[in-house]
């Protein structure tokens, strides 16, 4: 029975479409000149992923919770609009989301496949056999691969597919990044298939900071986190106690960024890479940006990849949005 269960668990790797840069790579050429910056998707080795569960799980950080409140509300309404026979996950981190879904797709009859597609094998083995307790008619097929590589090779199943991209992950990106990556998913796109997005609002700025800079200070071992990952994978010898947490949101811009400040002027060794990094006291390394929509720049930023906005589902405040969307040529 088991083996049975695991065998149809078995993850499909995706290959990517383009070569992506690796965290040597990353590392060299964001890290050892100003403005210095690492990119966010480092922070989840299995302690920091350890770590972002528990941000969720603070006070201060509403955007997990509020969107699992708008798909528990509205998640009816999104499977008899979208009827799904496949429903893949971009960034599957926990499947508490899919759960609410695929729990709607059954009341209906509805059997759908759940593609959950992560970097990490485990993550998703675990969690689609933990959707299967609940659910054992469940079939899944975990997709590994590194979905910033390009979604050319993403097998995909004929008829109705909803595709979704929550937690509001696309805030890490930029713009330009943004808009290259919903392309991409444009493009998996036929008539009948939706995306479903989950995205972060613009607010109070004090609501924001709170957020990034929870009372606990789990958010800050989360960004510092990201050092001890630079240990393990290259040799470096970051002293963490010599280094500073500090969140602020951009009113301008739009986003929150995330920096590790340096508290010495500082020697850090890479032995992997042969090189040496110098820090000044009150250098900083940006870690993160996340970004915060308004309803004008999200139906923006979806036109300019060729979606549209079919539903717009938005929390109290608003505190975060859930927009469905569809191709805008149909
Ligand atoms: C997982 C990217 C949505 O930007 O809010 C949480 C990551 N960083 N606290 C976010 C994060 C600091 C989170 N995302």
């Amino acid at each position: 029975m088991r083996s049975l269960t695991q065998a149809s668990l078995k993850p499909v790797w995706v290959p990517p479409s383009r070569a992506v840069p690796s965290l040597a790579e990353d590392v060299l050429a964001g890290l050892f000149e100003p403005p210095r910056r690492l990119p966010p998707k480092y922070f989840y080795d299995a302690h920091g992923s350890l770590l972002f569960d528990r941000i969720c799980r603070t006070t201060e950080y509403y955007p997990t919770r509020t969107e699992l409140g708008l798909l528990q509300r509205h998640a009816a309404d999104i499977v008899e609009l979208t009827r799904p026979a496949t429903l893949v996950e971009f960034g599957s981190g926990s499947y508490a989301k899919a759960r609410l879904l695929v729990g709607a797709c059954a009341t209906r009859q509805l059997r759908p496949l759940y593609a959950p597609f992560d970097v990490c094998a485990d993550v998703l083995t675990d969690s689609g056999l933990a959707l299967r307790r609940e659910f054992p008619w469940l079939a899944v097929e975990p997709l590994v691969g590194d979905f910033t590589a390009g979604l050319d090779h993403v097998p995909l199943r004929p008829g109705r597919r909803l595709l979704m991209f929550l937690g509001g992950t696309i805030g890490n990106f930029d713009a330009g990044e943004a808009e290259a990556f919903l392309t991409e998913v444009c493009g998996l796109l036929q008539e009948d298939d939706y995306l479903l997005l989950g995205a972060d609002r613009v607010k109070s700025p004090a609501v924001l900071h709170a957020a990034y800079n929870d009372r606990s200070g789990i958010t800050a071992r989360f960004n510092l986190n990201v050092l001890s990952v630079l240990n393990t994978a290259l040799g470096a010898d970051f002293d963490l106690s010599h280094f500073a947490h500090r969140a602020h949101y951009d009113v301008q811009a739009e986003r929150i960024e995330m920096y590790l400040d340096s508290l010495v002027d500082q020697r850090v060794g890479f032995r992997r890479l042969g090189r040496t990094l110098e820090l000044q006291a009150g250098e900083s390394i940006l870690t993160e940006i996340s970004r915060k929509f308004t309803t004008a720049s999200l139906t923006a930023m979806l036109r300019t990849a060729g979606l549209r906005i079919v539903r717009h589902f938005e929390s109290e405040g608003p505190l975060f949005s859930l927009v469905l969307a569809a191709r805008g040529d149909v």
